[in-house]
């Protein structure tokens, strides 16, 4: 009876185990993973198509993406939501922060840090598991519709202020996905187009920004991008995923596809692709199939839901977060303005700033209606936008109210009447708005009674479409002649011209720069944006930023500026090209774009060939002057220290941003570049008088170069020269240093990263 009765208690226990599911805990992943059936990895790694049923008015308007809930093993959704500078859905406002170029320009991680921060808490309210951003693809042309987004020409400044930001979000417990990996530097044909380039470019310009992002953060999630890369996706290239993210860069965290429909699965999921997004029904089938036919392996298809597994454990939705849908708009307004200004770059001031309170003509549309943000994921609705004139107004300036009202009706009609492709509107949004013509007569009409003229030119970019050449990068005529009339009539009565470029990328300056008595460049300043550069115009925020890429004096004078689409203009911007033969377009910089130039993008190119620029990398002025002495640099083991002390030397308070560039020697090349950014910072904000001592740390394996046949990086023996400043033209400071011997470091050092022995 005592046997018969054990072994039924036995029997029940048993069949509990067998029964009861287990749930997911941080702990036991390789569990849940074995639990899971072949058909619930498939659809688990792959998007779920929320809008539709059963996920119908679950989700946020706007959102990005969704996983798929397993329930039965406690694995929730979680939820992915765009972009870089905000979080973005339709029917709920959110906080607009300065775009990707505006932080770049701050030279200064802080900055990226609490932007990152306050969207990360925003996140929290919003119910977001993880913001698709920082976009940190390189400025390879002045052109790229999404450059607004992004943050340099150069890797280190990228790469560090991503990580800065990403340090920010995920301190608040969200997650990051630092896009688009890589070397997607073009918007045209942006879903097939082939990036042709040779491995030490893209070793050293287009995989170092993420190289440092991961070596200083560790993104929670990195962001396959779109194209091809010398005719691979990248999202099936197991060089790129695999060797180079994970092998060599150290990267533990998961990899999920831009949102792009059926490719190779199998190529994907082999590759590194852990998550397939947006998501698509065929997707699972094929997994399924492939998983039949022998064409992907369980292993890979296993790899995916364990780093789908570790990023989900991590996330608010797993920790039990309950959305409050409310925002802390308040206090993040007051950031976005503080922020904004710290960005903002003086390109010229004759001494006509900082502004007093005075009477004011404001010119150009966007004086009255200030370009935010750029259109396409990014777009972020705020709940307010604070305009130029409105700005100018709360400072105390009092306006033209004739040229107010001409300019708000203008910009009512021109909003009702432009032409764009309905179909696309969500990605292309808002187009660009043709300047007014104003005739000479109403300029010398408003003369009269006003101090002083403001002109406002504004350029907007986004997803899926590049700028062009002409009446983009290039002035319109009409803005031309707006410059020539407004500051002909204003100096023969002897007032000021001040021009602020409200803009999402370089624009053509060296032809008219010489006319204006200042020039502002506010870039897409955020909500913000208007009381921001009334605060710098006025001197109540002194200006800081440094440009963050050049501005050449013509469009073709960047070498490879003639390998891009630079005047190719489509109806059908998203898949304008997917068979570009096929409706009769020209093949190359669309079918594909071969990067000539290499390694010597921007500044690199500039300087090194010695040409002449409009604005050089890291130019910008201040309403002071600062001072540099006590250079110094030292090899300490495999770190270099180097330390400068900034004084300011001027009249008002400001802040320095500096830069630590290095010549190295050659070695076993036969060129490098004159100068490369190895590390940046920024004083705090110093008083008349006051010194600060900047102090930059960087380790020697960050000097090399990369050595493509023998696939290893390398420092050269000898003599380092290197300066001090932000402008890379313009050497505050020098100091040399010596490397003793040559060393080539091997590429993988996941392990050594891992072991906290990285050199
Ligand atoms: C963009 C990504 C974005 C994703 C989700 C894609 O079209 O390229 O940057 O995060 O959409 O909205």
């Amino acid at each position: 009876m005592k046997k018969l009765f054990l072994s039924a208690a036995c029997f029940i226990l048993l069949g509990a185990g067998l029964y009861s599911q287990p749930k997911l805990t941080k702990d036991n992943i390789p569990l849940i993973v074995k639990a899971m059936t072949a058909e619930e990895k498939a659809l688990f790694v792959v998007g779920v198509q929320f809008e539709k049923e059963p996920y119908a008015g679950k989700y946020l308007r706007g959102t990005g993406g969704v996983t798929y809930p397993i329930p039965r093993l406690g694995i929730p959704s979680i939820v992915m939501m765009d972009g870089p500078v905000g979080i973005r859905l339709y029917d709920y406002p959110t906080t607009c922060f300065p775009g990707g170029l505006l932080t770049a320009a701050s030279w200064d991680r802080s900055v990226a840090f609490r932007i990152g921060q306050a969207i990360g808490e925003e996140s929290i309210d919003m119910g977001n598991d993880v913001i698709l951003a920082p976009g940190m693809n390189i400025l390879r042309n002045p052109l790229n519709g999404r450059n607004f987004e992004y943050f340099s020409e150069d890797p280190v400044l990228t790469g560090l202020l991503a990580a800065a930001y990403v340090n920010g979000v995920q301190g608040a417990g969200v997650g990051t996905s630092a896009k688009h990996f890589a070397a997607n530097n073009q918007e045209t044909n942006r879903l097939d187009g082939d990036s042709r380039l040779d491995t030490r470019t893209l070793r050293e310009i287009y995989t170092k920004a993420f190289e440092l992002c991961v070596r200083d953060s560790d993104p929670w999630t990195v962001m396959a991008s779109y194209n091809y890369l010398n005719g691979e996706y990248t999202q099936e290239s197991y060089d790129l995923l695999q060797k180079i993210l994970r092998d060599d860069f150290g990267y533990r965290g998961l990899v999920v596809t831009d949102w792009t429909g059926k490719r190779n699965t199998p190529k994907q999921l082999h590759a590194g692709s852990d998550l397939l997004m947006g998501g698509r029904p065929e997707q699972t089938e094929h997994i399924l199939e492939c998983l039949e036919n022998g064409t992907l392996k369980m292993a890979d298809l296993d790899r995916a839901c364990t780093k789908l597994l570790e990023l989900i454990v991590k996330t608010p939705a797993f920790k039990g977060n309950k959305p409050s849908l409310k925002p802390d708009l308040d206090s993040h307004t007051k950031l976005a303005r503080e922020l904004a200004a710290d960005g903002m770059v003086l390109l010229k001031n004759d001494g006509t700033l900082p502004l007093q309170a005075a009477r004011a003509a404001l010119f150009g549309v966007h004086s009255y209606h200030i370009i935010h943000g750029g259109n396409g994921s990014a777009r972020v609705s705020p709940p307010h936008l604070a305009s130029l004139d409105e700005g100018l107004a709360a400072a105390g300036f009092s306006l033209n109210e004739d040229l107010r009202k001409l300019y708000k009706e203008y910009d009512s009609f021109i909003s009702r009447n432009l032409d764009f492709n309905q179909k696309v509107k969500v990605l292309v949004g808002v187009p660009q708005k043709p300047e007014l013509e104003i005739s000479r007569k109403l300029i010398e009409e408003t003369v009269k009674d006003n101090d002083l003229a403001v002109i406002t030119i504004g350029r907007i970019s986004g997803e899926a479409r590049d700028r062009i050449l002409d009446r983009d990068f290039l002035l319109q005529d009409a803005e031309i002649r707006l410059l020539r009339d407004v500051c002909d009539v204003y100096h023969s009565a002897g007032k000021k011209v001040v021009v602020v470029l409200n803009i999402c990328g370089p624009v053509e300056t060296a032809s008219w720069k010489g006319l204006p008595d200042a020039i502002l460049c506010a870039w897409l300043p955020g909500e913000e944006g208007g009381n921001a550069i009334a605060d710098v115009l006025t001197g109540k925020a002194n200006p800081s930023g440094r440009l963050p890429m050049t501005f050449p004096v013509n469009y073709f004078d960047a070498a490879g500026a003639e390998n891009f689409p630079y005047n190719f203009v489509s109806d059908r911007p998203n898949e304008s090209a997917a068979h570009p033969e096929r409706r009769g377009m020209p093949m190359k910089d669309i079918a594909w774009t071969d990067y000539t130039e290499g390694i010597y993008v921007g500044y690199r190119y500039f300087c090194s060939k010695e040409k002449s620029v409009s604005y050089p990398f890291g130019y910008g002025l201040s309403y002071t002057s600062f001072d540099y002495s006590k250079a110094s640099v030292k090899v300490k083991g495999n770190r270099i220290v180097a330390t400068v002390t900034v004084t300011n030397n001027g009249s008002a308070a400001g802040k320095e941003a500096t830069g630590f560039y290095v010549k190295a020697p050659l070695g076993t090349f036969n060129d490098k570049p004159s100068l490369e950014l190895r590390e940046f910072g920024k004083t705090g904000l110093l008083q008349p008088g006051e010194s600060q001592t900047l102090t930059f740390t960087v380790p020697v394996r960050q000097l090399a170069s990369f050595n493509s046949a023998g696939s290893r990086w390398e420092t050269a023996k000898g003599t380092y020269e290197a300066f001090f400043g932000a402008d890379a033209t313009k050497p505050e400071a020098r100091a040399t240093f010596k490397l003793s011997s040559a060393k080539a470091y091997p590429v993988s050092r996941a392990c050594e990263k891992r072991a906290g022995k990285e050199e």
